[in-house]
């Protein structure tokens, strides 16, 4: 059996475990700091198994040592924001959080892929990969695949067709410079710029950007857990089950679009062994400037980390 290890067992952890408990993807260990809970959440996981019929362990532990041999761990542990706060504003204290894990996951699991979920989430996939020395392709943050869900729901509920058919595809960083692409989202194949104006569109947009900061500002005291969750599981499955899945994830970037040295969100193969590949898609000069543009938040962001 596969096994995939969460740190953190706040919501994300927890929601991201019982999705890919209940989608038999691997046995899971929920490791978080906090004596009880993530024993507490791990065993009545594994008490809903025998009515949800999912055959995997779920185990809570506040021991490093029961990651080892995960074939992923998920980063999830950190502050959350509240009403007002733009992720960015979590860096340094979510940074130091970010050190002692990724010393932990370098120890522990040497050959694990990391997805990391923790904000800023560009950011702090940079660190990880800094920190663990793995090579870039077994470091991935999440934030394309949970901004595309966004998008695709809007979509859905603006045109009132399913969100089966709609493939959403949404880049850059996981911040409100985000760059969805209405050029390459489709239903059914169908670019969104032949079914709606561009100002809907510019809506949907604008509500994609913001969907992190209004489910905020709906709960007041934490973030979204529910889509992000589901967005771990997609990402994990892509992974364990080998799927060559094009997403959009956050991965370190060499010169392709022309953009070096960070990691923000671009369209990549996921395999078994990690990013696979990194897909370099047309965009025209305003996309890519956009493109551009995020990328440069999250390069200040990183030299702000760093700063002697
Ligand atoms: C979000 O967008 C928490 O960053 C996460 O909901």
């Amino acid at each position: 059996m596969k096994k995939v290890s969460i740190i953190g067992a706040g919501n994300v952890g927890a929601t991201a475990a019982l999705f890919i408990a209940q989608k038999e993807l691997a046995d899971v260990v929920l490791l978080d700091i906090v004596e009880g809970i993530p024993q507490g959440k791990g065993l009545d996981m594994s008490e809903a198994s025998p009515i949800q019929r999912f055959d995997v362990k779920v185990k809570g532990t506040n021991d490093y040592a029961a990651i080892a041999d995960s074939n992923i761990v998920v980063v999830t542990a950190g502050m959350a924001r509240k009403p007002g706060m733009d992720r960015l504003d979590l860096m340094h204290k979510n940074a130091k959080v970010i050190e002692d894990v990724s010393r932990n996951i370098a120890e522990t699991c040497p050959e694990a892929i990391i997805i990391m979920i923790t904000n800023p989430v560009d950011v702090m996939t940079y660190h990880a990969w800094k920190i663990t020395g793995f090579p870039k392709k077994r470091v991935i943050g999440q934030a394309g695949v949970l901004d595309s869900a966004r998008f695709a729901t809007f979509i859905s509920m603006e045109l009132d067709v399913s969100v089966e058919d709609i493939s959403p595809m949404v880049l850059g960083g996981h911040g409100d410079e985000m760059v969805p692409l209405p050029r390459y989202t489709t239903v059914s194949g169908i670019p969104i710029t032949e079914l709606l104006s561009q100002e809907k569109i510019e809506k949907l947009i604008e509500r994609t950007r913001k969907g992190g900061a209004e489910i905020v500002g709906l709960l007041k005291t934490g973030s979204a857990f529910y889509a992000p969750g589901a967005a771990v599981a997609q990402m994990v499955e892509a992974i364990l089950n080998d799927k060559k899945r094009i997403l959009p994830c956050s991965v370190y970037l060499d010169g392709e679009y022309n953009i070096d040295d960070i990691f923000i969100g671009v369209p990549v193969k996921l395999g078994y062994k990690g990013v696979e590949d990194i897909i370099q898609v047309n965009l025209n000069s305003d996309e890519l400037s956009a493109l551009q543009n995020s990328a440069q938040i999250y390069k200040n962001g990183i030299a702000n980390l760093y700063k002697k």
